[in-house]
């Protein structure tokens, strides 16, 4: 090629460049994100004799609760729940308000769940009559919030629940958009159903997913999807208000949090963070300005493939903390047939993961698990 055609190449593209911008609507504001160099993992297999529940007759179930011989459900992929009975699915139940997304789920009391559904906001589900209901709408404004993406949530009692809002700025047909972007604006809420009120308990988060209050009641912690980090925010006593950093720099990102019956604390990986594995995402994450280029021009549904491609490595990995942000030990499936892991419900006898992208439940014996 000539000169000439190299100079038409680039004016052409220059043009193009400045008219996509010129074509967006949005107003893209990446922000610089710096990645520390993944942990280094010692490998294990405590993973590999998962019992493989309801295999293809269930999509995507990012969050279960377990009651004795009954796991209840939601699906992340079309918003439906699911009474399952020794094993078996008993009762499917639609959701009333057309496409959902479920990812978080916990009892409210002896008659009800609340769920956060991503798409519609916070529910109330009574498994046994099949009725659903709005408790928190998505888009709605309570006091002067609008609730986006509700995550996960945790019950302070009866009549209090907190729960995450991942990205105040997108809802989530743009969940690609919030993750290019990576602008820490992710909130926790406490919402009080009685009285309808709603108050901001921190924001300022990196992709807030999975939370968890202490089994002392004084403070809760927050994943950090998008910061490979889990945050520490006390809610009662002296430390009232204060926030820190319990884990940083996680081998993965991690999705909820749940306790285990022996004290400690469950984190399920959504996604595995390897030193060697160079992830484009992490990359780009120091050059905003390139994100910028990419979200112009790039339809959402791309960048929200890509980020799940780059963090959904073939390498199922759940990890355990004591109460002060100690890591005890990481559960691992290094051949990858539980992988992607969002949940783990532990009843005392066994482990059951949950995911936010599988069609199935697995179990694991926890006497497996030294
Ligand atoms: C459980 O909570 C829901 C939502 O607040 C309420 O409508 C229901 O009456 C409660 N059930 C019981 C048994 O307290």
């Amino acid at each position: 090629m000539t000169q000439l055609t190299y100079g038409k190449i680039i004016t052409i593209g220059l043009i193009g460049l400045v008219f996509g911008m010129y074509l967006s609507s949005y107003n893209f504001e990446p922000q610089i994100f710096i990645w520390d160099v993944a942990p280094e993992l010692t490998s294990n297999d405590a993973l590999k004799d998962a019992k493989i529940l309801l295999k293809s007759k269930i999509s995507a179930p990012e969050s279960v609760v377990v009651e004795k011989n009954v796991i209840y459900t939601g699906s992340a992929s079309d918003g439906n729940f699911f009474k399952i009975v020794d094993e078996q699915i008993e009762k499917t139940i639609n959701n009333p308000f057309g496409s959902g997304a479920i990812f978080g789920l916990r009892r409210l009391n002896k008659t009800d769940f609340v769920a956060a559904d991503m798409i519609n906001g916070i529910l109330v589900v009574n498994f046994e009559t099949g009725n659903i209901r709005h408790l928190i709408p998505s888009g709605k404004e309570i006091h002067n919030f609008k609730i986006s993406m509700t995550n996960d949530i945790d019950i302070i009692d009866e009549d209090t629940i907190i729960f995450t809002d991942t990205c105040s700025k997108w809802d989530f047909s743009k969940l690609g958009y919030c993750f290019f972007e990576h602008i820490p604006n992710g909130r926790v809420f406490k919402y009080q159903i009685s009285t309808n009120k709603l108050e901001l308990l921190i924001d300022e988060l990196y992709f807030p997913n999975g939370l968890q209050i202490l089994p002392d009641r004084k403070s809760i912690l927050i994943g950090e999807l998008w910061a490979a980090r889990i945050t520490q925010l006390y809610i009662e006593g002296p430390k009232k208000n204060e926030r820190k950093i319990f884990a940083d720099n996680l081998p993965g990102f991690s999705d909820n949090i749940r306790l285990s019956t022996h004290g400690t604390i469950y984190v399920a990986m959504a996604g595995v963070r390897q030193p060697t594995a160079t992830s484009y995402l992490e990359t780009i994450g120091n050059f905003p300005a390139i994100r910028k280029v990419f979200m112009q021009f790039l339809p959402e549904i791309f960048l929200k493939i890509w980020v799940f491609l780059q963090y959904s490595i073939q390498h199922g990995l759940v990890l355990e903390y004591d109460t002060n942000g100690i890591l005890i030990r990481t559960l691992q499936d290094p051949t990858g047939v539980v992988n992607r892991i969002s949940h783990v419900a532990d009843d005392g006898e066994f482990l059951y993961l949950g995911s936010y992208i599988n069609d199935f439940i697995a179990k694991i014996p926890k006497k497996n698990i030294a």
